[in-house]
């Protein structure tokens, strides 16, 4: 029979005691979220852009299924709200590197962007796949069409731990297996490029328009370093 934690008058003479001295979270994954000011006028702005470039433009085919994926050329176009909306985006890249680089300074540092634009029409959906080869990635949300009773249009990140696979009610208290969320219209996730996300199916006939983008970060240790230690 296997020992269990019942065995403890057994073993008391010898273990006495023992005393916790340290406990750590031990790698944690981030995924921010931020608001962009003045959404609903400049969301009108990006539909009309993106409805025009969609129409002379077929897409290219990546983790989208039954649904539209521009060419990953957002971050050159020149659209008045494709602009501003790349300002944002920046902007708010700029604060989730911070969190984990205080020193970056996007004005000096090197970094490469990337981002392309998602139409999802009824039944479009993403499947689950991650931006690895990057260092964050994130998406602007433009339209999340839904109804309150089901889980369409939603996005799930599964846990990088992912190879744990006990499936005893304990085991899901150690290890949570995933994070749903349905971000609205106006606001932006940015999280690590190595967590695996995809898109439940839209069930609505408006369509989910979202903005899509990574970041690299090309700088070497020493520059980092230097810079870490210039901020303290
Ligand atoms: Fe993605």
């Amino acid at each position: 029979m296997a020992d269990t934690l019942e065995t403890q008058s057994r073993d008391s003479g010898q273990a006495q005691g023992v005393r916790q001295i340290n406990s750590m979270a031990a790698f944690g994954s981030r995924i921010d979220s931020y608001i962009v000011p003045d959404f609903e006028t400049l969301n009108r702005q990006l539909l009309e852009e993106v409805a025009a470039l969609q129409a002379g433009d077929e897409g290219i085919k990546s983790s989208n299924q039954f649904g539209w994926h521009s060419q990953r050329d957002f971050f050159a176009r020149e659209e008045p709200a494709f602009r501003t909306l790349r300002g944002h985006i920046r902007s708010a890249l700029t604060q989730s590197v911070r969190r984990y680089w205080k020193g970056f300074d996007p004005l000096v540092h090197k970094t490469s962007c990337d981002g392309w634009i998602n139409v999802n029409g009824r039944g479009g959906f993403n499947t689950p796949h991650d931006h690895a080869i990057h260092d964050l990635s994130g998406c602007y949300y433009v339209s999340t069409p839904h109804r309150s009773e089901h889980s369409g249009g939603m996005i799930e990140f599964l846990n990088p731990a992912g190879a744990y696979s006990p499936t005893r009610p304990f085991s899901e208290m150690l290890l949570q297996r995933r994070i749903t969320a349905r971000p609205k219209a106006g606001h932006m996730l940015i999280f690590p490029s190595y967590m695996v996300h995809w898109v439940y199916p839209n069930q609505e006939d408006e369509d989910r328009v979202t903005i899509a983008f990574n970041l690299s970060v090309l700088e070497s240790k020493e520059r980092i370093d230097a810079a870490q230690a210039a901020a303290g």
